[in-house]
C-alpha cells in the first residue's frame, strides 16, 4: 500500500507490458521466474499434475530442464513418456513429431532452437496440430529469443519459457507464457504473487532488466563472424565434421568434432590459453557422458566426445575468430605430438 511498494509494483507492471509487447500477448499471459528451468519445471509439473495417465511426446534433444522434468513427473504420475527422435542434422521431423501425437497424449514438449547445434525446430507445424488435436503444448523458446523473430500472436503454444541471461540480461530471471488460461496446477503457493501461479517475492530488478535488454542485442550480426570461423576451421582442418551446417541454425552458435581428439581435453588446453568455449551442453558442463543431443542424431560416442561448441556474441570479430582456430590447430599439433602420433 505504501509509496515504496507501489514504486516496485509499477516496475514490475511496465516490464510486464514491454515484454509482452514484444512477444505479442496479453500481459495477463506472462508469469516471471526465476530463469528457464523453472519455467519448464512449471509448466510440466503444472500440466501433468491434473492430467489423467497418458502419453506425453517430448523431443529426445530438449534441454535436461525438459527431459528429466518429463522423465520424473511421468514415472511418478504414471504417464508414458515417448521420445522422438532428430535426423542427422538435428532436426525434428514435424511428420516424426506428429505421429507419435494421438488421442492420449496429454502433453507435447518441443525446443524452439537447440542449446547445443543451435538448429531451428518446425514449432509452427508441431504446435499447430498440437492445437488441432486440443495437447497442450511447451516451446522451450530459451535459445530462440533474441535470435530469431518471436511473435506469439502467429505461435499459438499453451507455454513458451523465456530465460533473461540468454539475451543479455541478469541470470536468475525468466518467465513462462501461459495462454488461454491454460490449466496448470500451482507450483509455488504462499504469497499469491504473479496472479497466484508463482508465489514468492518478485525479482524486481531481474525483471526491470530482462525488459530493458529485449531487442538491444541483435544476434543476426554474429553470424558473418561464426560463418568466418567455420570456413577458417574447414581450411585449417578439413577433417574437422560441423553438425547442422545444411539446415536452418541460429546466428551464433557452432558445434563440431575434432576427430581423435577429447573433447575436454581441448576445452582445458583452450581455456588456458584464455578462450571460453563448451564441450556437449554447457548447462551439464562437469558431466563425462556425451551430448544426448548428438547421440540422438546418430552420431557414434567416440566421435561425440571429441566434440566442441562455441558460442559468439556480439564482442568478437573475425580476429577472434581466426585467433581460435589457430589455438586449435596448435594445440591438436602439440597433443598429437605429445603422444607419439
Ligand atoms: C534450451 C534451454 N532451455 C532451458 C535452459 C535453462 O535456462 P536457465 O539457465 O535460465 O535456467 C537453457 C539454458 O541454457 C537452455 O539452453
Amino acid at each position: 500500500m505504501h509509496w515504496a511498494g507501489r514504486q516496485a509494483r509499477r516496475a514490475l507492471d511496465d516490464a510486464r507490458d514491454k515484454l509482452s509487447a514484444y512477444l505479442n500477448i496479453e500481459s495477463s499471459s506472462l508469469v516471471f521466474t526465476s530463469g528457464g528451468t523453472e519455467a519448464n519445471n512449471m509448466a510440466i509439473f503444472g500440466c501433468l499434475s491434473h492430467s489423467k495417465p497418458g502419453k506425453v511426446v517430448v523431443s529426445a534433444i530438449e534441454h535436461p530442464s525438459v527431459l528429466q522434468t518429463a522423465e520424473y513427473w511421468c514415472e511418478k504420475l504414471g504417464h508414458q513418456l515417448c521420445l522422438v527422435s532428430p535426423d542427422v542434422n538435428g532436426v525434428i521431423l514435424a511428420e516424426d513429431f506428429c505421429a507419435a501425437l494421438d488421442e492420449d497424449t496429454v502433453m507435447a514438449c518441443l525446443m524452439w532452437a537447440n542449446n547445443e547445434i543451435g538448429v531451428i525446430q518446425p514449432v509452427e507445424t508441431i504446435v499447430a496440430t498440437c492445437r488441432e488435436y486440443h495437447i497442450p503444448v511447451l516451446i522451450d523458446g530459451v535459445q530462440a529469443m533474441g535470435k530469431l523473430p518471436m511473435d506469439l500472436a502467429q505461435l499459438d503454444a499453451d507455454f513458451v519459457s523465456l530465460s533473461a541471461h540468454k539475451i543479455g540480461g541478469m541470470k536468475g530471471v525468466g518467465a513462462l507464457v501461459i495462454r488461454r488460461k491454460a490449466s496448470l496446477e500451482t507450483w509455488a503457493l504462499g504469497g499469491g504473487q504473479e496472479r497466484g501461479r508463482r508465489s514468492g517475492t518478485e525479482n524486481v530488478p531481474g525483471v526491470v532488466a530482462f525488459a530493458a535488454v529485449l531487442g538491444v542485442l541483435n544476434y543476426q550480426d554474429t553470424q558473418a563472424v561464426r560463418d568466418a570461423f567455420e570456413c577458417y576451421l574447414l581450411e585449417n582442418m578439413p577433417d574437422v565434421k560441423i553438425y547442422g551446417r545444411d539446415v536452418e541454425r541460429v546466428a551464433n552458435t557452432s558445434m563440431f568434432t575434432v576427430p581423435d581428439m577429447d573433447g575436454e581435453t581441448l576445452l582445458m588446453q583452450l581455456d588456458l590459453a584464455g578462450f571460453a568455449v563448451a564441450s556437449g551442453s554447457a548447462c551439464s558442463s562437469g558431466k563425462r557422458e556425451p551430448s544426448h543431443v548428438l547421440r540422438a542424431m546418430g552420431v557414434p560416442d567416440r566421435e561425440a566426445r571429441s566434440s566442441l561448441r562455441v558460442s559468439f556474441g556480439l564482442e568478437h570479430d573475425d580476429g577472434d575468430a581466426k585467433a581460435l582456430v589457430d589455438e586449435l590447430v596448435r594445440i591438436r599439433a602439440l597433443l598429437k605430438k605429445m603422444s607419439g602420433r
